[in-house]
């Protein structure tokens, strides 16, 4: 129960990762405020969480959306008076050639995959700073590091996770806030691997479970060096299973 005195948002938390995460999360003794747009996925997810469900406060919002964020951000602070771990983990995907792309995709890519974890950030960064202390995890992939054939939407949006969470880094290390990104490190079953991965990636994909303990272990972390750091999930994970030390 490593994170029994903890209050975490994750965002995106009815499917595939965040939906992993939240249940871990909220395995661990956290308090989780279970942020996505849809009803019917947020029920699922406290039906699957058994036990722990009452640990787990879901609300439907949109995290493109500016209002949605505050109103958000002001529920929270209302009800818990205080976030200690915000995963910004909502992210769609569009894969197809660029004149292919409208324009509206493009932008409803980078209103999700990146205004989102910029307005979630906005809202919390205030409490945190008053509070000096807070995680904030960006949720990355490989196609935050290189590109990728038919990604010209969502690779920018990753590329702009590493720029949001490195200058975060920089901006909130005097008020003891680390800022982190993570790739996945592995292939994993989700909604969205359903749409676009290939045959190949299917063979080896593994639950998103496989890789939640990386980011319970991060919402504890306090070591600010880990912080402007984009790590591996995976590789993590694999570690705390070998019962092997995490360094930065
Ligand atoms: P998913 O599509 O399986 O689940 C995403 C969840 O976010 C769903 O519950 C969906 O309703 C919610 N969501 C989507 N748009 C939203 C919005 N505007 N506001 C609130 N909630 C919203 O996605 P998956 O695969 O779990 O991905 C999670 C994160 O991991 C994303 O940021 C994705 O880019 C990243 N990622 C995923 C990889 C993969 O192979 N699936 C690989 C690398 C990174």
């Amino acid at each position: 129960m490593q994170l029994s005195d903890k209050i975490a948002l994750v965002t995106g938390a009815g499917a595939g990762l965040g939906r992993a995460v939240t249940l871990r999360y909220a395995a661990e003794g956290a308090q989780v405020v279970a942020v996505s747009l849809y009803e019917r996925e947020l029920d699922e997810v406290r039906r699957a969480a058994g036990d722990d469900a009452q640990a787990i406060t879901t609300v439907v919002g949109d995290v493109a959306d500016p209002a949605s964020v505050d109103k958000v951000a002001r529920l929270v602070l209302e009800r818990f008076g205080r976030l200690d771990v915000l995963f910004n983990n909502a992210g769609i995907i569009i894969v197809k050639p660029i004149e292919e792309t409208s324009v509206e995709e493009w932008d409803r890519l980078m209103a999700t995959n990146l205004r989102g974890p910029f307005l979630f950030c906005r809202a919390f960064v205030p409490a945190m700073k008053a509070r000096r202390d807070g995680v904030i995890l960006n949720m990355s992939s490989g196609s935050g590091i290189k590109g990728f054939i038919g990604e010209s939407g969502y690779c920018p949006s990753k590329h702009g996770i590493e720029g949001l969470t490195k200058t975060l880094a920089l901006e909130l290390e005097p008020y003891n806030i680390r800022v982190i990104s993570l790739t996945p490190g592995v292939a994993i079953n989700t909604p969205m691997s359903e749409s676009h991965y290939t045959e190949e990636q299917r063979k080896v994909w593994q639950d998103p479970a496989v890789i939640a303990p990386a980011f319970a272990y991060l919402a504890q972390e306090r070591n600010p060096a880990f912080s402007g750091l984009r790590l591996n999930a995976f590789e993590i994970s694999q570690k705390l299973a070998r019962g092997e030390a995490i360094v930065p």
